[in-house]
């Protein structure tokens, strides 16, 4: 079981997977946030660790994940590799509290699995879909009762060049990891999703909705919870999926996500439209600190037309999302990313990936 936290020292933290995205967001918030002390970089490249520890003054430099667990006086760790499973499983066994990036795993069995150790183990167990924590996004569900009875609501999600702000960060690439390695982690994580959608399934675009949109079937949750049926699925290949999902609305709910689209820009809005006036929330880049979503309130008040719009402030979604790891372990509670929250985006984008084929 998991120690309680004393409050008055921070939190020793480890992140296990240091690539592209913990350097691009993780390493950079936790530097600003006084909750965390960093104490452990692990990473498969020793090359990327040295870089980092050195960048980030980090003492605790490990390629082994055990090693890494064992680090005197460790509590928590953030989990940023992709085939997150053994990783997770092995960190809620040695007592961590345990932020891990989305999706939680990529087959609803090991999710079910992950969530008997923490519960076991006593610990905070968060996954980190930032978008929930997002001021903005907060606000949208904040001032949702205000519409109505939702008419229509669309979430739609249309890929842009990741890469672009990059050029903002000077990133440490892996050089140093063999080529079979790299193999037998994708076969590994081939393995969890054949088993979640089965040997017919069509994975590649299952794998799009985890890594991809799977932020999309979760602040669906985050504002009307679990859908009462899946209407109508249509996907295009393997990177373009329309659904129709029912929340009990007068109206039905679309999710338009694809991975076909390269825009310059990022793109992706809610829109919730209720009889007489509509919301909608922007989110931004997520690649950039600080960025600001974007609510508009659309409404007519019998003369005009008026958009109220409000931007967020601007600690992001990301900072937020530490700050409230930080609470859960100092002050208990349950997140509201928890382990079954992400265990449910995993059943329902088991459930897309089914119906689309029909
Ligand atoms: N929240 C978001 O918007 C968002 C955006 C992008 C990526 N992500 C998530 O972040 C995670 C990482 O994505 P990325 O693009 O940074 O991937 P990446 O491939 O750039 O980085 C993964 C790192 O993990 C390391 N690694 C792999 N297996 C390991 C192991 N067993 N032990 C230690 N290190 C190991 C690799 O060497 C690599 O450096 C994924 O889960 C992804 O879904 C989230």
């Amino acid at each position: 079981m998991a120690q309680d936290q004393p409050k008055d020292r921070p939190i020793k933290l480890g992140i296990i997977g240091c690539g592209a995205f913990a350097q691009l967001m993780h390493l950079r918030i936790i530097a600003d946030l006084p909750e965390f002390e960093l104490v452990v970089l692990c990473d498969s490249s020793a090359e990327v660790v040295d870089a980092l520890a050195e960048r980030y003054n980090v003492a605790g430099r490990y390629t082994s994940v055990d090693e890494a667990l064992d680090h005197p006086g460790l509590d928590a760790v953030l989990i940023a590799n992709r085939d997150h499973y053994e990783v997770v499983a092995a960190a809620l066994d040695k007592g961590k509290h345990v932020l891990v990036e989305k999706p939680l795993c990529l087959d609803p069995a090991e999710g079910r699995d992950l969530i008997e150790r923490a519960d076991a183990a006593g610990v905070v167990a968060m996954v980190g879909y930032m978008k929930r924590y997002d001021w903005g996004f907060q606000e949208l569900t904040r001032r949702l009762p205000e519409l109505g009875e939702p008419r229509l609501v669309r979430v739609h999600d249309f890929k842009s060049q990741f890469h672009i702000p990059w050029a903002l960060y000077d990133l440490v690439r892996r050089t140093d990891v063999p080529a079979a390695e790299k193999e037998a982690e994708m076969a590994r994580m081939r393995a969890s999703m054949t088993s979640a959608v089965g040997e017919d399934g069509n994975i590649d675009l299952y794998r799009i909705i985890l890594f991809f949109a799977s932020h999309d079937l979760n602040v669906m949750r985050g504002m009307f919870g679990e859908p009462l049926s899946i209407d109508a699925v249509r996907a295009n290949g393997n990177d373009t999926i329309v659904a129709m999902l029912d929340y009990g609305h007068r109206g039905p709910s679309l999710l338009e996500l694809s991975a076909a689209t390269d825009f310059g820009w990022f793109e992706e809005e809610i829109t919730v439209a209720g009889a007489t006036e509509m919301l909608s929330l922007r989110f931004p880049h997520p690649y950039v600190h600080y960025g600001q979503s974007e609510l508009t309130l659309h409404s007519h008040d019998g003369v005009a037309t008026r958009q109220e719009r409000v931007l967020a402030p601007y600690s992001d979604g990301f900072r937020r999302t530490w700050e409230h790891f930080a609470h859960y372990i100092y002050h208990g509670g349950q997140p509201i990313t928890s382990f079954r929250d992400g265990l449910a985006d995993l059943e329902l984008a088991v459930e897309l990936t089914r119906r689309s084929a029909s």
